[in-house]
């Protein structure tokens, strides 16, 4: 039998990275299948050649298959319902961000996992990069000194159809997940405070404000700017957001697609007015596998070592907390404490 026996809750678009991950481990074995449209969970265990039973409730697959483990790809406002069933059933998850639709669900999940013992590891595949972990690693030299600022500008158009088109704040809670999860990455602070306007302009296709900008206040006394859009129509910016860093030696600029670059000052440079500087291209030294992929290595790494995953509720929740902090300062008006 193989070692990990795996109930997939949610079986739409992304649930396919998922399915194509677990056919590459001979130590995972999936045993059930969940939707609550059960037609897409047949389809999928056609497609997929997986004579599995399927249902459309989680908690009728924990009682009715023997499984240790559930990927949770269902749909944000789900998440919770699902992760929890999951865990108080026996099962570790791991799951598609974000990890709640509240930062109250979010916390409660974690309370959950702690009492249960139970992972719940979220999938931030854009930290499974080897362009952003060398950034993260050249910051962490000191090359650019302390950092003070941090900015990333994210600016695509796309057209999803689907349930971010009717969620309040499709930007913040779908995406931004990940752009706020990418700073603590980049920087290993934690957030302070947070104050965001959030906006729909007009010819915005989404009915919840696609558009927004924050300014946070990190626990390393830096600054993170987020200026971010789903309805920019051209010149769009990467998926990984375009990064400027700025330490009091020099400044680091990642734009999402090349490797990192970085000017800092020339060692006994002169007092001319622009400082003397020299450039360095960042190199890469991380080897594991990219994105999704990477994300689930860790995860089951950990499992197997005993440890919380990167990517671990108990880490995460503070990447969730930018996201709803995000959130209520847009509806109060108000700089908000975290
Ligand atoms: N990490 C990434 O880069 C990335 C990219 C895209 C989507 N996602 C995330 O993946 C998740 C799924 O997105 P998607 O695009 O596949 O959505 P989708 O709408 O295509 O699929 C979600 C599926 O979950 C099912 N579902 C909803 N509630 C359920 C429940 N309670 N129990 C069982 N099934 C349920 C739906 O019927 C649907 O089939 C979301 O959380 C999304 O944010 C992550």
């Amino acid at each position: 039998m193989a070692r990990h026996q795996v109930i997939v809750a949610g079986c739409g678009e992304m649930s396919n990275a998922w399915f194509d991950y677990a056919a590459q481990r001979d130590d995972v074995s999936i045993v059930g299948l969940v939707d609550i449209f059960e037609e897409n969970a047949v389809k999928m265990a056609e497609k997929r050649g997986l004579k599995v039973p399927v249902f459309n409730d989680i908690s009728v697959a924990l009682q009715s298959v023997d499984a240790n483990l559930v990927f949770d790809v269902t749909i944000p406002s789900s998440h919770k319902a699902v992760v929890t069933a999951a865990m108080e059933a026996g099962c570790h998850v791991f799951g598609e961000k974000p990890m709640a639709e509240s930062l109250e669900d979010a916390r409660e999940i974690v309370k959950v996992s702690e009492r249960t013992g139970k992972r719940y590891s979220v999938m931030q595949n854009r930290r499974y990069l080897r362009q952003i972990r060398a950034f993260r690693d050249y910051l962490h030299t000191g090359a650019i000194g302390k950092v003070g600022s941090v900015h990333a500008d994210f600016f695509l158009g796309p057209r999803f159809g689907g349930f971010r088109d009717v969620m309040d704040s499709p930007l913040i809670v779908d995406m931004a997940i990940h752009t706020f999860d990418q700073a603590r990455f980049i920087t290993g602070a934690d957030p302070v405070s947070v104050y965001c306007h959030e906006y729909n302009p007009e010819g915005s296709w989404y009915q919840g404000n696609a558009s927004a900008i924050c300014i946070f206040e990190m626990s390393d006394g830096s600054v993170f700017s987020y200026r971010g859009s789903w309805s920019a129509i051209g010149l769009p910016t990467s998926w990984e957001a375009d990064w400027r860093v700025i330490g009091n030696k020099g400044s680091a600029r990642w734009d999402g697609t090349h490797m990192p670059i970085s000017e800092q000052l020339k060692e006994q440079a002169g007092d001319a007015f622009f400082h003397e500087v020299v450039q360095t291209e960042v190199e890469a030294s991380w080897n594991g596998r990219e994105g999704h992929v990477g994300c689930l290595d860790e995860m089951f790494a950990a499992l197997e070592e005993g440890r919380p995953a990167e990517t671990d509720s108990l880490d995460n929740i503070h990447s969730v907390a930018m996201v709803f902090g995000a959130v209520e300062s847009a509806k109060t008006g108000k700089k908000v404490y975290l």
